[in-house]
């Protein structure tokens, strides 16, 4: 039978991209996001399922393993791609929009990635885990996001510790830390930053492909394949890694 992949956050940008590369593939999907039609979507382009997933949920998050695993007889791969950014100064972030952040990059991966684990303990025949983290989980000098650079330093932490832990089980962790993607998260951060530099939108895209060396934006299918590597049995040796899919805007 071919293998399942459940992917968060997959009814647009990169996590769609991840469902279509993954479908391409093989893997029979399971397309999840806190938005139905999407998911819905997303899982019609791909010949998969869907299923509403808050990441923030650990108990949705643990149901949907464990029916995931009975109803289609197998969960072997889980990318936790679910995320959120708000660009804003450091003084200007309020308690809530850090909680926020936190609760669905950080914690978010944190409980799928149990619930992911558990389900491939519980089945004994291993699986891998991908979690996306991005550019700004190695570099600091990402303006107006320290909320969210705090989060994505967390998620290349947590991919090492669940990495080590796991690995006797079979299980390979790893991380994808992409740059700029052309999403609609990068065209709320246009917006964003455009108004607290003072700039139009169109001078953010040329700084971003400016500090780019291969000098375009990315796309999302630039991180899917990534993506696919990781789940691939080409990267069998391959954990605890954070992959950077940028370009070369940060090379480290
Ligand atoms: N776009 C970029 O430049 C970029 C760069 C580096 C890393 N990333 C990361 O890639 C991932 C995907 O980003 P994107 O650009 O495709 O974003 P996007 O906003 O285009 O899409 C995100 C998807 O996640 C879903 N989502 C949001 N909160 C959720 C929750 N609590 N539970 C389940 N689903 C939820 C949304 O409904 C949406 O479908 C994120 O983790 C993001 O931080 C993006």
């Amino acid at each position: 039978m071919p293998e399942v992949a459940v992917i968060t956050g997959a009814g647009a940008g990169i996590g769609k991209s991840i469902a279509a590369e993954l479908a391409q593939r093989g893997y029979r999907i399971v397309a999840t996001d806190l938005d139905a039609a999407t998911a819905q979507q997303t899982a019609a382009e791909t010949g998969g399922q869907s299923r509403v997933l808050d990441v923030t949920d650990r108990a949705a998050a643990e149901a949907l393993a464990r029916e995931v695993e009975q109803s289609l007889g197998s969960l072997d791969v889980w990318v936790c791609n679910a995320g959120i950014s708000k660009m804003q100064a450091f003084c200007d972030v309020s308690e809530e929009d850090l909680r926020r952040t936190i609760s669905v990059n950080l914690v978010g991966v944190f409980l799928c990635g149990q619930a992911a684990a558990r389900s491939m303990i519980r089945q004994g025949g291993g699986g891998r885990i991908v979690n996306i983290a991005s550019m700004a989980g190695k570099r600091g000098n990402a303006p107006y996001l320290s909320d969210y650079v705090a989060s994505k330093f967390a998620v290349v932490g947590l991919t090492q510790a669940m990495a080590c832990e796991l690995a006797p089980h079979n299980i390979r962790v790893n991380c994808v830390c992409p740059g700029y993607v052309r999403t609609s998260m990068q065209e709320r951060e246009l917006y964003w930053e455009a108004a607290l530099r003072n700039c139009s939108r169109e001078d953010v895209v040329q700084s971003y492909i400016a500090d780019t060396a291969m000098r375009r934006l990315e796309t999302p299918e630039d991180v899917a394949r990534a993506v696919a590597f990781l789940a691939s049995e080409d990267a069998g040796f391959v954990t605890g890694e954070a992959l950077a899919v940028n370009g070369g805007a940060y090379m480290d």
